[in-house]
C-alpha cells in the first residue's frame, strides 16, 4: 500500500516533534503538507520532511486534495474549528489534547463524528502508548495481584512557559493524569479536589502551587496526583496500589520535559495511528475521551477555588464509543 499522506497543522514544539517523527521514525506514511502560518517554523519544518509542502491556512491543503489523515499541533483554542473541517472532509485526525478547551465544543466534535457514521478522531493522549503504563493496564486488568486501592501519582515539570495561569496546572498538565487515572483503573473520575499545602516561593505572582489533586473514581478508587510546576527536572511517576502488591513505573531518571520522556511513547502513539488509520480501524483514545476530559478539566479548575470536592457529571457513553 502506498504511504499515508499526513498534513501536520501547527509546528511549533509538538507540531514539529511530529514532523521529525514521520519522516524518520514512523513506516507507512509520509508528511506531504506543513500547514503553519509562521513562516520560519513552515520553513524549519518543511526542511525537516523533502516532498513536503508548506500551507498558510488547512482550507488550501483540503483543496489541493494532497491529504490522507491530518495531524494537528496547533493550539488548544484552534482545535474545533480544524477538526471539524477534517471531519467534513472525512479525514482521520489524529488531534493532540486537548481535544479541545471545554465540554460544549468538545461535544459538538463528537456529535460532528457520529453524524459521519465512523470514527475519524482521535486525542493524543500518549501515556496510554508508554509500554510501563500499558504493563500496568494490563497488570491491573488481568487481577493476579487483586483489585486496585489507590493510585498514587507525581506530576512534575521544570518550570512554567511565558504567560501560565494557574488554571493550567490542570488543563495543561493534570490533564494527562484525568485521563490516564480511570484509563489505568477502568473506571470514570466522579469528583476531584484540589489540596494546598505550603506555596513555593519561586512561583510567579498569581500562581499558587505545588497543588495535591483528589480524585474519586466511580468504584471507590482514590488518586492523588501531586501536580508540581517548579521542580528541578520533568518527572512523571504513578504507583498503583492493588490489594497483594504495589507497582511503580516512572523511575526513568531526569528530563528536561515531555519530548524526551516520552519520546519512545510519541513514536509508538503516532505509528499505531498511522497502522489503524490504514487499516480503517482507529482504535486509540476517542473524540469522547477528549470530551471525558474537558468535563474533568473543568471541574478540576473549579476545584482550584472551591472548598471541597467538584462532582464531575457525565452522560452515559454512547455506544458508537464502546
Ligand atoms: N501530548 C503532549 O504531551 C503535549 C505536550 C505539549 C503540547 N501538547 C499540545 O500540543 C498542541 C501544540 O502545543 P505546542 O506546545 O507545540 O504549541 P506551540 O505554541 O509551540 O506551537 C503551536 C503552533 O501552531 C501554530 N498555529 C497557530 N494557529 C494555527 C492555525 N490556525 N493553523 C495552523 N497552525 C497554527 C503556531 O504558529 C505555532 O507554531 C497543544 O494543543 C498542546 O496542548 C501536547
Amino acid at each position: 500500500m502506498s504511504e499515508l499522506r499526513v498534513g501536520v497543522v501547527g509546528t511549533g514544539t509538538m507540531g514539529s516533534d511530529h514532523v521529525r517523527r514521520l519522516t524518520r521514525t514512523t513506516t507507512g506514511a509520509r508528511v506531504s503538507v506543513v500547514v503553519e502560518p509562521d513562516r520560519e517554523r513552515r520553513t524549519a519544518a518543511l526542511a525537516v520532511a523533502p516532498g513536503a509542502v508548506g500551507m498558510a491556512g488547512l482550507d488550501e491543503a483540503l483543496a489541493a486534495g494532497v491529504l490522507d489523515a491530518v495531524l494537528i499541533a496547533a493550539p488548544g483554542p484552534q482545535h474545533e474549528s480544524t477538526v471539524a473541517a477534517c471531519v467534513r472532509a472525512g479525514l482521520p485526525t489524529l488531534c493532540e489534547k486537548p481535544l479541545t478547551p471545554d465540554p460544549e465544543s468538545a461535544w459538538r466534535l463528537v456529535e460532528a463524528e457520529r453524524a459521519g457514521g465512523r470514527r475519524l478522531i482521535q486525542v493524543g493522549f500518549m501515556r496510554r502508548y508508554d509500554v510501563e503504563y500499558a504493563a500496568l493496564r494490563a497488570r491491573i486488568t488481568e487481577g493476579r495481584s487483586g483489585e486496585l486501592l489507590m493510585i498514587h501519582a507525581v506530576h512534575r515539570n521544570a518550570g512554567t512557559p511565558v504567560g501560565y495561569a494557574e488554571s493550567m496546572l490542570i488543563t495543561d498538565s493534570v490533564v494527562h493524569e484525568l485521563d490516564a487515572v480511570p484509563w489505568l483503573a477502568g473506571s470514570p473520575i466522579t469528583s476531584i479536589e484540589v489540596r494546598r499545602g505550603r506555596p513555593n516561593p519561586r512561583a510567579a505572582a498569581g500562581l499558587r502551587e505545588p497543588i495535591l489533586v483528589l480524585l474519586r473514581l466511580a468504584d471507590g478508587t482514590l488518586a492523588d496526583v501531586e501536580m508540581n510546576v517548579l521542580a528541578a527536572s520533568y518527572q512523571v511517576i504513578t504507583e498503583a496500589v492493588l490489594a497483594g502488591d504495589v507497582v511503580r513505573i516512572g523511575d526513568v531518571g531526569h528530563h528536561a520535559d515531555y519530548t524526551t520522556r516520552f519520546a519512545e511513547a510519541y513514536d509508538r502513539e503516532v505509528q499505531a495511528w498511522v497502522d489503524s488509520v490504514a487499516a480503517q480501524a482507529i482504535s486509540g483514545p476517542s473524540a469522547w475521551d477528549g470530551y471525558v476530559a474537558a468535563v474533568c478539566c473543568r471541574a478540576g479548575v473549579q476545584a482550584l477555588t472551591a472548598e471541597g470536592p467538584v462532582v464531575v457529571d457525565l452522560p452515559p457513553r454512547p455506544t458508537f464509543y464502546a
